[in-house]
């Protein structure tokens, strides 16, 4: 009798504990939308390859202890190159993500994507999702098929960083190499090497060490839960291009740009954000027609304020936004206001 009841204390522990142990582990749901995490080459030492083939079933089998930080789901969003994202992913990732949190399916989520427009992502997530559970971005500059492939560790990472407590609140974030950036201020530094991202301004938020998350700092700009964009299913985001400045750039792309319609410009200018004169009349003619202008800048730190060497308030300032970011902040303002006054005001705030 005795015996009979420690085996039952015995299986009754042990069910328990299991259950515990499940329960504490954090659910992670990876979207998966393709780049070089999922490709694959034709050699092991092959700098060529094709992104966007393997599917997130066989990334998430491909690295070992990954189960044991989180209960993972994977849904495969699409399987591209990030140099073709569409709007319409922007918008599916998005609305996937309020269903998982709202519906509270998750606890964190992480999206596997190609690094060169990650940061577009990224950011566009940070400006938009109104959620503060962790949403982690990561990707691989080598093909998983490749000697000493990068995107098994950044994948653990991104999975420990989403399932972590820590994460929450700090907004949308890339982890790369070990090293977490926020959304806002990250960019792609490097087109080949590992070390690929970096935030010239501000640096990471952190840093991964044994799948354990280091916190040295947060961002003070608002995001997710405190921001003012609010994104439908359908939403028609504003055409926001972007024009580079150079030794004398000419006004040929921004009059072509202005004639077609495009509701606003981002100006790379040179050093602080300054463009030659022959743009000038055309941003006068632009504004005029309703286009709206942000001075951005094609030095990768140091940004653009209104202390300039020029400054009109008819062309607000991007403050540390490159060119790429200033253009999502502004195609997103623009659903907000056309109002120089009003489009400053959001970029002095995100
Ligand atoms: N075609 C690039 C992209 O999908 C590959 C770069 C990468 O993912 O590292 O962004």
């Amino acid at each position: 009798m005795k015996t009979r009841i420690l085996l039952i204390a015995a299986i009754l522990f042990t069910a328990f504990s299991t259950a515990g142990n499940a329960r504490q582990k954090p659910r992670i749901t990876i979207l998966a939308t393709g780049g070089t995490i999922a490709g694959a080459a034709q050699g092991a030492a092959s700098a060529s390859y094709t992104p966007g083939v393997i599917s997130i079933e066989n990334i998430i089998e491909s690295v070992p202890g990954i189960r044991d930080l989180a209960s993972l789901d994977g849904i495969q969003i699409c399987n591209i190159s990030s140099q073709n994202m569409e709007p319409a992913i922007w918008l599916k990732l998005l609305f996937t993500i309020d269903s998982l949190f709202t519906n509270n399916l998750a606890d964190g989520v992480v999206i596997t994507h190609g690094t060169d427009t990650m940061e577009e992502t990224a950011y566009f997530l940070n400006l938009t999702v109104k959620h503060s559970k962790p949403v982690v971005l990561t990707g691989s500059m080598r093909p998983s098929t490749s000697l000493s492939a990068d995107g098994p560790f950044n994948l653990y990472n991104a999975v420990a960083l989403a399932g972590s407590a820590s994460a929450a609140g700090k907004g949308v974030m890339v982890v790369m190499n070990d090293y977490i950036f926020s959304a806002d201020d990250v960019t792609k530094s490097n087109t080949v090497n590992p070390m690929a991202f970096s935030s010239p301004n501000l640096g990471p938020l952190g840093y991964m060490r044994d799948g354990i998350p280091v916190f040295y700092r947060a961002p003070l700009t608002r995001h997710t839960v405190n921001s003012e964009f609010v994104i439908s299913r359908d939403e028609h985001l504003p055409q926001v291009e972007i024009i580079m400045s150079y030794a004398f750039s000419s006004n040929i792309a921004i009059k072509a740009l202005i004639e077609t319609g495009v509701d606003g410009i981002v100006l790379a200018g040179v050093g602080h954000g300054n463009y030659n004169r022959d743009i000038a009349e055309e941003l006068e003619w632009g504004y005029a027609r309703g286009v709206r202008f942000v001075r951005s800048s094609r030095i990768i730190s140091g940004g653009v304020d209104k202390a300039a060497e020029e400054f009109d308030a008819k062309y607000p300032v991007a403050g540390l936004k490159s060119p790429q970011k200033a253009r999502i902040l502004l195609m997103l303002a623009m659903t907000q206001s056309k109002r120089s006054s009003e489009i400053q005001r959001i970029f002095d705030e995100y």
